[in-house]
C-alpha cells in the first residue's frame, strides 16, 4: 500500500528504543524525515547507524528529558529549525512503575505522570501551532491497553493511559478545527526493553517470563515493536484520513472488554 509519507517531517519521542525506534525506522524507510529524541545519546546514535546510509529519509537526533517543559520546547524548535515544519508527532516516550498502591507515594505518581501524561500534553501544545502554520498534520499518542484493563499493580500507568485516551478524544475536537488529525494507540504487551524489565522484575527466571508472555494474549505471544510501528505508519498517512479522535487497540486480544 502506498502511504505517501515521503517528504513528510515527523517527531518521534522516545525514538531510540522499542516502539519509537521501530516507528522512526519505518518512517525513514517510507522517505519521511524524522527527529528522534530521548535522554541517552548512545541509543539515539545506534538508530542512526541502523537506518544506514541507504535510508530514504533524513534522520536527526536530539537529547532531551521530556519530563521537562523547556526540553520539550527545545525539541520542537530544533525540528522547525531543521525542517521548517512538523507534519507528524508520535508521542511515545513514556513509562510508569508497577507497585502496590499503599507503597506508592505522591512523588511516584507525580514523577511518572510528568512523562507519560504531561509530556504528551506539553508536546501536543507546542506542536499544534506549528502544524496549523503549515495547514495541518497528525498527532499519534502511543498510550497503552492498561487504560482498558485496570489492575491494582499498575495503577499509575493505567490511570495515565485512561487520561490520555480522554485527552486524545478531546484534542481531536481542537485539532479538527486546525486540520490536525489526532489518534491514540493502545498497545498490549509488546516485546521491548521496557516489557522485559517489567516482567523479569516480577518473574523468578527468564523461562518463567517466557511462559508468562505466552499466556498474556489469546494469540499465545506478545507483540513486536514493528507491528505497532506499521499501525503508526498507516495512521500517519492520508490512507487513514477519516480516522480521527479514535483510540485503537493493538494487543493480540489481551483486552477482554467490548470497548477496545
Ligand atoms: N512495551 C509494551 O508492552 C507497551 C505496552 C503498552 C504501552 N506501551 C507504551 O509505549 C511507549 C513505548 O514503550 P516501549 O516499550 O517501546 O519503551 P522502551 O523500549 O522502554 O523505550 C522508551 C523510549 O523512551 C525514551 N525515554 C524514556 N524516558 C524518557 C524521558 N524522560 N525523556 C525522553 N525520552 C525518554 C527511552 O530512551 P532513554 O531511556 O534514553 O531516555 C526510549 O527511547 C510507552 O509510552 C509505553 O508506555 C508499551
Amino acid at each position: 500500500m502506498e502511504l505517501g509519507l515521503a517528504g513528510k517531517v515527523a517527531i518521534v519521542t522516545g525514538g531510540s528504543k522499542g516502539i519509537g525506534r521501530a516507528t522512526a525506522l519505518g518512517l525513514i524507510a517510507e522517505g519521511a524525515s524524522v527527529l528522534i529524541c530521548a535522554r541517552g545519546q548512545a541509543a539515539l546514535d545506534e538508530v542512526v547507524a541502523a537506518a544506514g546510509a541507504g535510508a530514504h529519509g533524513r534522520l536527526e537526533t536530539c537529547v532531551a528529558d521530556l519530563t521537562d517543559g523547556a526540553a520539550i520546547r527545545q525539541v520542537v524548535t530544533r525540528c522547525v529549525d531543521l525542517f521548517d515544519r512538523i507534519d507528524i508527532l508520535v508521542n511515545n516516550a513514556g513509562s510508569a512503575r508497577v507497585g502496590e498502591f499503599l507503597k506508592l507515594d505522591d512523588q511516584a505518581w507525580l514523577d511518572d505522570w510528568q512523562l507519560k501524561f504531561f509530556g504528551y500534553v506539553r508536546m501536543a501544545r507546542e506542536v499544534l501551532p506549528q502544524m496549523e502554520r503549515k495547514g495541518g498534520g497528525v498527532i499519534i499518542n502511543i498510550i497503552g491497553a492498561a487504560a482498558l484493563n485496570p489492575r491494582h499493580s499498575y495503577m499509575i500507568g493505567g490511570a495515565a493511559n485512561a487520561a490520555l485516551n480522554h485527552f486524545t478524544k478531546a484534542l481531536a475536537d481542537e485539532g479538527g478545527k486546525l486540520g490536525v488529525r489526532v489518534v491514540g494507540i493502545n498497545p498490549g504487551p509488546i516485546l521491548t526493553e521496557r516489557l522485559l524489565k517489567m516482567r523479569t522484575g516480577l518473574m523468578p527466571s527468564a523461562a518463567a517470563a517466557d511462559e508468562a508472555f505466552r499466556k498474556m494474549t489469546p494469540l499465545g505471544r506478545v507483540g513486536k515493536a514493528t507491528e505497532v510501528a506499521d499501525l503508526v505508519l498507516f495512521l500517519a498517512s492520508d490512507r487513514a484520513g477519516f480516522i480521527h479522535g479514535a483510540n485503537i487497540t493493538i494487543d493480540g486480544g489481551y483486552t477482554q472488554g467490548l470497548m477496545g
